[in-house]
């Protein structure tokens, strides 16, 4: 067997698969298919200051091989997460992501500052969310803001600090840039795709958002891509994500960059999904005679 533990910022993961914010809500309601303790990891819904709703339905669509979705950031608020759902993963033996979704660049701020008084392991700063208002994409689609709101977070503390950047740019590799100037110890990326679909016989378009974010199988080659152009110009780990729904998908990331991998559509047809992409990568390694699968990450050799 294969040694699948890896590194990002300093922050160990018993390997590279963590189900990715938003898919996976806190993990409650997959402790009774598997052991939460088989995961890499899990990054949490991510949290704004005060409890969200969210959007209004319809929020997610089906599209050929993916999805859209409008969710909207629906979680209970960053003190409700410190207060119940911290303490239940703390029970078990995981590597715990904390998703910072706040509105402003103060928002982003205390809720940092709340983290940084637990015991969360890393902190992802959410600057990609395309179905906010305020906050989320507009914060990640120009190297200001995106550096702006990265330094403030920065300053509020000092756990390993990730942040999530969105395809929805010319540059993604200026944004990453951007980010790592300012104090980030690792990106990881990509968000979704935005896209919208339009019901023919009511011509009505079928989020009520009318716009959403696409993930799955579909997004997979753009992530692949963006994963290998930011690997190749920051200095910081990459944790790769965008339509992984096989072991392969997995490594074929890692071979672009990614220090690890985060599965969010997958986990939607699949609630297994993780577990199967952890035994995937196992085979490929033991297959291909890897002892590391660390061995793997950016080992793509360009023509
Ligand atoms: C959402 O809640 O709208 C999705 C989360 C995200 O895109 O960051």
């Amino acid at each position: 067997m294969a040694n699948l533990e890896v590194n990002v910022a300093g922050v160990a993961f018993k390997n590279p698969v963590i189900p990715a914010s938003g898919a996976y809500g806190f993990g409650r309601e997959y402790e009774c298919l598997y052991p939460l303790e088989t995961l890499g990891g899990i990054s949490c819904k991510g949290m704004t200051l005060n409890k969200k709703d969210g959007n209004p339905p319809p929020r997610i669509a089906e599209t050929p091989s993916g999805m859209l979705n409008s969710v909207g950031l629906q979680n209970p608020g960053i003190d409700y997460f410190i207060e119940h759902e911290l303490p239940y993963l703390r029970t078990k033996d995981i590597t715990v992501i904390a998703n910072v979704a706040g509105s402003t660049v103060e928002d982003c701020m205390e809720i940092a500052r709340k983290l940084e008084a637990t015991d969360v392991d890393m902190l992802e700063l959410n600057i990609s969310c395309p179905n906010v208002k305020q906050g989320g994409a507009a914060f990640g689609t120009s190297c200001e803001n995106a550096a702006a709101v990265t330094a403030a977070v920065r300053k509020m503390t000092t756990k390993p600090l990730m942040v999530k950047l969105s395809p929805n740019v010319t540059s993604i590799t200026d944004i990453a840039k951007a980010v790592e100037t300012e104090g980030a110890d690792a990106v990881s990326l990509i968000n979704t795709l935005l896209g919208m679909r339009i019901d023919i016989k009511t011509r009505r378009p079928i989020l009520k958002q009318n716009v959403g974010g696409l993930s799955g199988p579909a997004v997979f080659p753009i992530a692949v891509r963006m994963v290998w152009q930011v690997a190749n110009a920051v200095n910081i780990p990459v944790v790769g994500m965008g339509g992984i729904s096989t072991g392969e998908d997995a490594i074929e990331m890692m071979m672009a960059g990614a220090s690890a991998v985060q599965v969010g559509a997958a986990i939607f047809t699949d609630p297994f999904a993780p577990v199967k992409i952890i035994e995937g990568i196992n085979r490929f390694c033991d297959d291909n005679h890897i002892a590391n699968v660390s061995d793997i990450v950016k080992s793509v050799q360009p023509w």
